[in-house]
């Protein structure tokens, strides 16, 4: 990532946490915010992973922070938060980026696979929304940025508990976005298609195969391909009409 892909100060004066950081599009998103301009608190459950993109962030001027957070549970959630507060101020824009993915037919899904899905990548959602929400309020400015998936518009064979998770959160981002449009609040949620992460190493060569093949553009995404429209979204006056939508860098997989 280099600065300059991004007007320098686009996202001055912004403060941003980004859940999921150490790894893939939360990563390419907190340098593309740093670039940009914003102070950061970057959030993952793998702490350890988080150190060198804290660096890389701080590298480009901006202060940045780290937080070892496991989203889906209340109690880390109202500590990230409280952390971010202290050392950052206001919190005004929210990446709720952090998520796992498994592959497994539904006649052979556990109820636990099937919850922990939902609680990583759905209720981790609403708790760090709720506990956003109070301070943008009192400031009457947020920008809430939700990462979902092209599969919960489409839902993905062998992914029906990540299908469902996704899709409830571009629903959530709906209700959000009518619940605090009036109160200087956006939600929006972005829904990429494949790239390249650490995120789907597991799935089976049939199924990243069949989906290359089907794409219109043939070919998977970069997290840096993600990253700018994360960064049009928090931005004024770039994002400031967009709200309950979601936004499809998915090599043209979903066409909405
Ligand atoms: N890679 C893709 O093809 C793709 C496509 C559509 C949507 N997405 C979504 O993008 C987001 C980022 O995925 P990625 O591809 O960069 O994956 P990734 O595996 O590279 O990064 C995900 C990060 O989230 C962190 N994380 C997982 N569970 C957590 C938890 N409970 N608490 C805190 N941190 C947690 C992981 O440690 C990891 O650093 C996810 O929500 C994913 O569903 C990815």
């Amino acid at each position: 990532m280099t600065a300059d892909r991004y007007p320098k100060g686009v996202l001055a004066g912004r403060t941003a946490l980004v859940t999921g950081a150490a790894s893939g599009i939360g990563a390419a998103i907190a340098e593309a915010y740093a670039a940009a301009g914003a102070q950061l608190c970057l959030a993952d459950r793998a702490e350890d992973r988080l150190a060198p993109v804290v660096e890389r962030c701080a590298g480009f001027g901006v202060r940045a922070v780290g937080v070892g957070a496991d989203v889906s549970v209340e109690a880390d959630v109202t500590r990230m938060f409280a952390r971010a507060t202290e050392s950052l101020g206001f919190v005004d824009v929210l990446v709720n980026n952090a998520g796992i993915l498994t592959e497994c037919r539904v006649s052979e899904m556990s109820t636990s696979l099937f919850d922990e899905m939902i609680a990583v990548n759905l209720r981790s959602v609403f708790l760090c929304t709720r506990a956003a929400l109070p301070t943008m309020i009192h400031h009457g400015f947020g920008r809430i940025i939700n990462i979902a998936s092209q599969l919960g518009q489409k839902g993905g064979q062998g992914m029906a508990h990540y299908s469902a998770a996704k899709a409830g959160i571009i629903g959530f981002t709906r209700a959000v976005a009518r619940e605090v449009g009036g109160l200087g609040i956006t939600a929006n949620c972005i829904a990429p298609g494949p790239i390249e992460t650490p995120l789907g190493g597991d799935l089976s060569q049939e199924w990243t195969e069949t989906l290359r093949a089907g794409l219109p553009l043939r070919r998977f995404g970069q997290p840096e391909e993600v990253a700018p429209t994360a960064v049009l979204l928090a931005s004024d006056p770039g994002g400031n009409l967009y709200t309950g939508q979601t936004l499809g860098p998915n090599s043209g997989d979903v066409m909405a």
